[in-house]
């Protein structure tokens, strides 16, 4: 049990929204001790919810009015304007937490209808799946004011480890953008390299182990180019991008003689000859950021 866990005050909070991921929040919240009303399009979700100790809610307007808290998890901002339109009247002195995917500019434009509406807002965003919901090393993403977040803090611990990033109500939402490219990129490695590995009968369980200790590395290397990012200078001390570019052929080599796809180290290795065409060829790899940022006339 962690602290923020012992000092919750089992505050009265509502979810709106139960599919997947709104089930996993409301059984959280319960597990937690909260006192949880919930609500959803489809009433028949809320049943096992009940049965854990919720009170369902008969409509929108009524699980807003039964808590200070409001947590809403439905498909998108759209779904969420289509419920709380008809009841807004009933979110003045509420904090409206929204853990609903989207757009910064969406998390922004809901932040000032909330605030017209009388509501404080935080946007945030779930850096987990629903089974990992309720953890303490799971991270919650949470921008918008920070008064609100410090007050509701140890109730969104329930959850799992609450991050604060910004008052910027958008914060959180592109942070989520930017952790999933860096997920979906990592993954996609990791399936290639297990599809050539594969291609010599190794097995992906046999793989991974190796795979996930080389991470550990990786993740070594974005510490030490993460202020050459900031700074805008990348010395080339430890492998230049020269040197990774004669070493991506070797990979498409072994995967081309394999009958593996090449799309994804093609596309490495046209970045990496970029940056190298743009004068980085003896930088660090972190010099590849120059060529992914677009001048602001391309934008
Ligand atoms: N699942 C994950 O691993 C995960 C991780 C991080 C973030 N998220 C985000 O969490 C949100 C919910 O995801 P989920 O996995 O719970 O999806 P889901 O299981 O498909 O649930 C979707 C929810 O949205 C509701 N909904 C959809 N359209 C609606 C509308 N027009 N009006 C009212 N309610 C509507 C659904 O109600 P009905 O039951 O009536 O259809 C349901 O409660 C998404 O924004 C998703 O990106 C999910």
């Amino acid at each position: 049990m962690n602290a923020d866990h012992q000092n919750a005050d089992h505050q009265a909070v509502t979810v709106i929204g139960l599919g997947s991921m709104g089930s996993a929040l409301a059984a959280a919240l319960l597990d937690r001790g909260h006192p949880t009303t919930v609500w959803n399009r489809s009433a028949d979700k809320a049943r096992p919810l009940a049965d854990r100790g919720a009170r369902p809610a008969a409509t929108p307007g009524e699980a807003v009015a039964a808590s200070p808290l409001v947590v809403a998890c439905v498909l998108d901002y759209e779904a969420l304007r289509t419920v709380l339109d008809p009841v807004a009247d009933t979110l003045a002195g509420k904090v409206l937490v929204n853990l609903t995917s989207g757009s910064p500019e969406q998390a922004q434009e809901m932040a000032v209808w909330a605030r017209s509406q009388g509501a404080d807002y935080l946007d945030g965003a779930i850096m987990t799946t629903p089974p990992g919901v309720g953890s303490p090393e799971m991270m919650f993403l949470y921008s918008g004011a920070h008064g609100v977040f410090e007050a509701h803090r140890p109730t969104l611990a329930a959850l799992g480890d609450p991050l604060y990033l910004s008052d910027d109500p958008g914060i959180a939402s592109l942070y989520d953008a930017a952790l999933l490219g860096l997920m979906w990129s990592t993954m996609a490695g990791w399936l290639h390299g297990t599809a050539l590995v594969g291609a010599e009968k190794t097995p992906a369980t046999a793989f991974t182990p190796v795979a996930l200790r080389w991470l550990t590395a990786v993740a070594g290397f974005l510490t030490t180019y993460a202020p050459q990012v900031d700074a805008g200078r990348y010395p080339g001390d430890d492998a230049t991008i020269d040197v990774q570019i004669a070493a991506i052929e070797h990979l498409l080599h072994a995967a081309a003689s394999r009958g593996v796809d090449n799309a994804l180290p093609e596309l490495l290795k046209s970045t990496m000859e970029q940056a190298r065409a743009a004068g980085h060829g003896s930088s660090s790899f972190a010099g590849v950021i120059e060529v992914l940022r677009k001048p602001a006339a391309d934008q």
